[in-house]
């Protein structure tokens, strides 16, 4: 048993410090709500933590604190957990600080900004296969999940006219998707008075969705299936073709026409370099609209995403707002008014600077790494779930991504079973506990709901930044991880020196889950928290 479980580290400190009867030292609470930085002049000695200072310090003093504070995070290149982009060259720099004051409403005043914006749209549209006849129109927002949302709401109302025209109740629309889906699905579905129809998904169908299921949860209060290009859980792409297939037949069968959004987070920035003979996109008529995050493998800086509709008639006009600046008119249809310009003039940086053959290289390169990933740990103690590695019937183990099953750069695996068997008292979630230690941020999750809740996978996201270099430390930072928890003594000196980390502010501004946790998402038959990112 560990020792620091009875020992509360507050009054560790409290009682370690010199003479602490004399009452010259601040009583603990006091203590923790003001900040005690290292700096020799000490002009940030004293400042509140969680009430403004009266009088503010100066900017040098504050950089110090806050630049010292924010050390403790971990190393954005060694953040497997996450897809968001991580690097840009320095003139990508330049020219984000150049733009970082201008704000992408203020037309007028920044029109530049403004038709750098239409052009990332028309580029991303030729991307997707925008047909030519109609016109596509399109927004930056600030990620997939404000896209998710101005993707479901132009469904939504879209639906809802039709029902009102129709004559028919339009209070009760419902929207599909896998339960594999990440949050941003779900919080459309419920901050929007949707219901969430979940189709269930199973390990054997690669933890996605089935078309064939959806089907059975579609009815004429459905406004849209959500198709998802990569999965959040273990990067396999959802078969939007077979899934507009079989919404033709239902359409023939019933005449209910349910159009497609395509959740294209990732998978919009992957599959046109990396598969190019994949359908997926606006190629496929019933795809009305797409959304992807520019941060992710649109190789931006967290903060943009878009959102495009094949035409803009699938955007209702109750959604579009017209804006009067100085004379001219823009339309906006967006969540946020206010928005940074240097995001989507640096997503612009990267379409000038990459090329399509830049992202290409890059999709390739991914793909590449992810397949040395997968199989060095195949070839351990690891069953992988992911299947960017296999290669397809009749083609050759090449470089060329559509030689394998297609997906994003994601690896997700378990221990294999025979591990398990051999070493019943190893956990799987003690393996990035320990490779934390190293550095290495890997998440282990919980499998999405359906046949398999109770797996659990490990998941490593290959970015750019993760190199083959790296690639390689990583793979022996893992084997060496878990042969050191093979014996049981290992396993427990590990576990006892890579405990959690002591975090005596984090609740500050945290919901209680005790009032809005559980209770809230079973109000509504949905899932709640507790999802992966
Ligand atoms: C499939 C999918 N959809 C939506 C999102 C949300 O994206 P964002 O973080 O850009 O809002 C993610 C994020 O990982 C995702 O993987």
């Amino acid at each position: 048993m560990s020792l620091s479980r009875h020992i509360d580290p507050e009054e560790v400190i409290q009682k370690s410090r010199d003479h602490p009867h004399t009452q010259t030292y601040r009583q603990a609470h006091e203590r923790r709500s003001i900040h005690h930085s290292w700096s020799r002049d000490e002009d940030a000695s004293g400042v509140p933590k969680y009430t403004m200072p009266e009088i503010g310090i100066p900017s040098k003093a504050a950089y110090q604190l806050l630049h010292d504070e924010t050390l403790l995070d971990g190393n954005p290149t060694l953040n497997l957990a996450s897809f968001v982009h991580t690097w840009m060259p320095e003139d990508a720099h330049k020219l984000i600080m150049e733009n970082i004051s201008k704000n992408q409403v203020d037309l007028d005043e920044y029109p530049a900004a403004t038709i750098i914006h239409n052009r990332c749209i028309s580029m991303i549209a030729s991307l997707w296969k925008a047909p030519s006849e109609g016109k596509v129109i399109g927004t930056s927002t600030a990620g997939s999940s404000e896209a998710i949302m101005l993707g479901g709401l132009a469904m939504k109302k879209r639906w809802q006219e039709a029902r009102k025209a129709a004559g028919k109740d339009y209070y009760h629309p419902n929207v599909v998707f896998g339960s594999n889906a990440q949050v941003a699905l779900e919080k459309f579905a419920r901050y929007f008075d949707v219901e969430c129809r979940l189709v269930p998904v199973k390990a054997s169908n690669n933890y996605i969705m089935d078309p064939k299921d959806a089907i059975q949860y579609i009815d004429e209060n459905t406004i849209g299936v959500m198709v998802i290009l990569g999965s959040t859980y273990t990067g396999h792409f959802e078969n939007v073709q077979e899934m507009s297939e079989l919404l033709d037949k239902l359409q023939e069968k019933t005449g209910l026409d349910i159009p497609i959004h395509v959740d294209g987070a990732s998978g919009a920035f992957i599959a046109p370099f990396a598969y190019p003979s994949l359908k997926w996109g606006f190629e496929i008529p019933r795809v009305v609209s797409i959304n992807t995050s520019g941060h992710k493998f649109g190789l931006v800086y967290a903060g943009i995403g878009w959102v495009l509709w094949r035409d803009e008639s699938y955007l209702n006009k109750d959604l579009v707002f017209e804006l009067h600046y100085l004379g001219s008119v823009e339309y906006s249809f967006t969540l946020n008014f206010s928005k940074p310009a240097a995001p989507i003039i640096a997503q612009m940086f990267n379409f000038l600077n990459l090329g399509f053959e830049g992202y290409r290289k890059i999709a390739f390169k991914d793909l590449r790494n992810a397949r040395l990933l997968s199989r060095a740990l195949e070839n351990t103690y690891f069953k992988v779930l992911s299947n960017i590695h296999r290669v397809l019937p009749g083609k050759d183990e090449d470089d060329n991504p559509e030689s394998y099953e297609p997906g994003l750069p994601v690896v997700s695996f378990v221990l294999s079973d025979g591990f398990k068997k051999d070493y019943p008292h190893v956990q799987q979630a003690w393996i990035p506990a320990m490779l934390r230690g190293k550095g290495w941020i890997i998440p282990n999750y919980g499998a999405p709901a359906g046949e398999s809740e109770s797996d659990e996978m490990l998941r490593v996201v290959v970015r750019e930044t993760l190199s083959e270099d790296l690639i390689e430390r990583l793979i022996a930072d893992i084997v060496d991880t878990t042969e050191s928890m093979m014996s049981e003594a290992g396993s427990q000196l590990l576990l006892a020196t890579s405990g959690s980390v002591h975090q005596p502010d984090r609740e500050h501004g945290r919901p209680d889950k005790a009032n809005f946790g559980e209770s809230a998402g079973e109000a509504q038959g949905q899932t709640g928290y507790a999802r992966q990112c």
